[in-house]
């Protein structure tokens, strides 16, 4: 099976979901979940179900980001994964990883990429009164969420939608998108998938 590694920075719903897909005939495999922060709850959810896991506190780093990943890369290394799966993962990388990476490396950003690259989608999307709003699987490259899509979902925006409830929507459907594109992903499928 393919080896799978995913970062983190926060609740983990994303690498949860992810990591209970990867049962089964599924093509991967999970190996280990890391962190830039040691205290994510993620963490204790990934050694819940028995994955390896591990924070590098990109803080000591300050601006050195290639120090940091450096660290992280040291880690990886041990754990040999075939694909990196970005999940709520939070620190911008340099192109020297994203090359390292490149094609096997995955993100998933909530919003219809190419609308809405970096932050506060949500808001974005709800101020410019967009009809829609929804998330992307695409694969990593040196162009901050610039890289080839491999699935889209769109959710409605629904009237007196605020941007926490139109995010936690649109996290529902991350959980059903990000496990199916890596299964296909695993299985050296990259044609876009769209849902529903
Ligand atoms: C998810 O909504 C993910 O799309 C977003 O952070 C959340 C993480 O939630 N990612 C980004 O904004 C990336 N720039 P999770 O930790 O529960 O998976």
């Amino acid at each position: 099976a393919k080896r799978v590694a995913i970062l983190i920075s926060g609740s983990g719903s994303n690498m949860v979901a992810l990591a209970e897909s990867m049962t089964g005939d599924h093509p991967a495999r999970p190996v280990l979940v890391m962190s830039n922060d040691p205290a994510a709850k993620g963490l204790d959810r990934a050694r819940a179900l028995g994955i390896a896991a591990e924070g590098i506190d990109h803080r000591p780093f300050g601006k050195d980001r290639a120090g940091f990943e450096a660290a992280l890369m040291a880690r990886l290394a041990e754990a040999r994964p075939d694909i990196l799966c970005l999940a709520g993962f939070m620190r911008v990388l340099t192109p020297d990883f994203t090359e390292a990476w490149a094609g096997r490396m995955l993100n998933i950003h909530p919003s219809l990429l190419p609308k809405y690259r970096g932050l506060h989608t949500h808001a974005r999307a709800l101020e410019a009164g967009d009809a829609e709003a929804g998330c992307t699987v695409h694969e990593v490259t040196a162009e901050l969420d610039g890289g080839p899509i491999l699935g889209q979902a769109r959710v409605p925006v629904l009237a007196g939608d605020t941007a926490d409830g139109l995010a936690a929507r649109v996290l529902v459907q991350e959980h059903a998108l990000y496990p199916a594109v890596l299964r296909r992903f695993a299985s050296g499928d990259r044609t876009p998938l769209y849902l529903p």
